[in-house]
C-alpha cells in the first residue's frame, strides 16, 4: 500500500507529479492558451461584481491560501485577505454580497473552516471551495468546488494536498484574469506553458533528495533553526517550518527576511541552521543581503534558488537548486525540498513520520 516506500509521506512527496497533471487535467483547454473551469458556475457578470476575496483555511491549507493572496492579486487585481479560519469566523470580518470567500481544506471536514463557510454564507458571500474530497461538507455546502486531484492523503503531515492546492490557485487566478480581462492571452498561454512544466521539474527536485538528507541529518542535531524569506518565498517558509515542527518536533520560526533585523537577529548564534528561500527573481539582492546578516553571526545557511542564480553559492554553506520556472510559480517547486528536509529530520530523530504525536488528520473539532 505503500507502493514500496517507508512511509506514506514519501510516497505522497512522490505522488506530487501526478497530482499536479491531474488537478490541471482537463482544465487547460487544448489550444493550451486558455483555462476552463466548467464546474465553476459564477458568471462572469458575477465575477465582475466581485471587489474583494478572503481565503480561509487552517495550518497548511491556509499556507496554500497566503500563495493564493499573491496569485489572485497579481493575476486579477482583486485585494485579498487570507485568514486562519478559527480567527476569521470570531472576528466579524466584514463580508458583503461582492465578497467572495475561499476556503481550502484537504479533508473537506475541518470544523472551523466549515464554521467559516457557513459564517460567509449568512453574510450573503458567494463561496468557492478547494478542497480534495469529492462530497465532503465543505464540498456540499459551499456554492462551487474545483476540487483537487491529489488522491487520497493518509500522512498527517500534508504534501501533494498542499501542493495540488497551489495548482487548483494558479488555475481560479489565470480563470480571473481571463474572465476579467486583467491579463493579456499572450501572458496566460505564458504561465499555462509554465505550469506544464512543473511535474518534470518536481521530479527533478525528488532525483536531488540525497542531497536534502545530508542537509536533514544536520538539522536534527538541533533544537532551534529559522526560515527565511520575502514575499511567496516566505508563504512557503511558513509551511516549511510547520512541517518541519509537525514531525520532526524541531522548533523553528518562519521570518520574513526583511523583518529579520527588527527583533530575532539577536537569536541567530553560532552553528544556528538557516533555512533560506531566494527564487524570487525581483528580491534576490534583497534576500542575501539578509543572508549575508545571518552569516555574519555564524549561522549555517541552506539556501534554496532558482537555476541561473547561483551567485547564492557564495553567500551560504550548502545550496539546491530548484528548476526555471515563472516567479508567480515557485513555490510549486520550493516546497517540495522543504517537504523532504522534514521527512528526512524526523527519520533522522526516529519519529513516527506519518502519525506525529499529538495530531488527527482531520480536525473535525473546534
Ligand atoms: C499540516 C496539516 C494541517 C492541515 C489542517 C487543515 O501538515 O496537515 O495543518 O492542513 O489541519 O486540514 P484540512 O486541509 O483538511 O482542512
Amino acid at each position: 500500500e505503500k507502493a514500496g516506500f517507508d512511509h506514506f509521506m514519501m510516497k505522497e512527496i512522490h505522488e506530487q507529479p501526478k497530482a499536479y497533471r491531474d488537478t490541471m487535467g482537463s482544465r487547460i483547454d487544448a489550444s493550451g492558451r486558455k483555462v476552463v473551469l466548467n464546474e465553476v458556475k459564477l458568471t462572469a457578470e458575477q465575477l465582475r461584481d466581485v471587489n474583494q476575496i478572503h481565503i480561509v483555511a487552517c495550518g497548511t491549507a491556509y499556507h496554500a491560501g497566503l500563495i493564493g493572496k499573491n496569485v489572485i492579486e497579481r493575476l486579477a487585481r482583486i485585494p485579498v485577505e487570507t485568514d486562519v479560519a478559527s480567527e476569521y469566523r470570531y472576528r466579524s470580518p466584514i463580508i458583503t454580497k461582492n465578497t467572495l470567500v475561499i476556503v481550502v481544506s484537504q479533508s473537506g471536514e475541518t470544523a472551523d473552516t466549515l464554521a467559516a463557510l457557513r459564517e460567509a454564507k449568512r453574510n450573503g458571500a458567494r463561496v468557492l471551495a478547494i478542497t480534495n474530497v469529492v462530497g465532503s461538507s465543505v464540498a456540499r455546502e459551499a456554492d462551487d468546488v474545483i476540487v483537487t486531484w491529489a488522491g487520497p492523503e493518509i500522512a498527517v503531515a500534508s504534501t501533494k494536498a498542499y501542493t495540488s492546492q497551489l495548482i487548483a490557485f494558479y488555475l481560479f487566478g489565470l480563470y480571473l484574469a481571463q474572465t476579467l480581462g486583467t491579463q493579456d492571452e499572450a501572458y496566460i498561454a505564458e504561465v499555462i506553458d509554465a505550469i506544464k512544466l512543473l511535474p518534470e521539474q518536481v521530479e527533478y527536485i525528488l532525483g536531488q533528495a540525497e542531497a536534502v538528507k545530508q542537509v536533514a541529518e544536520q538539522v536534527a542535531t538541533h533544537e532551534d533553526l529559522f526560515f527565511i524569506g520575502r514575499g511567496m518565498d516566505y508563504a512557503v517558509a511558513l509551511e516549511g517550518s510547520l512541517k518541519l515542527k509537525e514531525i520532526s518536533y524541531i522548533h523553528s520560526e518562519a521570518y520574513a527576511a526583511g523583518e529579520l533585523k527588527h527583533g530575532t537577529l539577536a537569536l541567530i548564534e553560532d552553528g544556528i541552521p538557516v533555512i533560506a528561500l531566494a527564487t524570487q527573481h525581483d528580491l534576490f539582492e534583497k534576500t542575501v543581503s539578509n543572508i549575508k546578516e545571518v552569516k555574519a553571526r555564524g549561522a549555517y545557511v541552506f539556501g534554496i534558488h532558482s537555476a541561473g542564480e547561483d551567485e547564492l553559492k557564495k553567500s551560504v554553506d550548502q545550496t539546491l537548486e530548484i528548476p526555471k520556472t515563472l516567479p508567480l510559480l515557485t513555490p510549486a517547486l520550493s516546497v517540495v525540498p522543504l517537504q523532504l528536509l522534514a521527512y528526512y529530520a524526523s527519520l533522522a530523530r526516529g519519529n513516527d513520520v506519518d502519525k506525529p504525536r499529538n495530531l488527527a488528520k482531520s480536525v473535525t473539532v473546534e
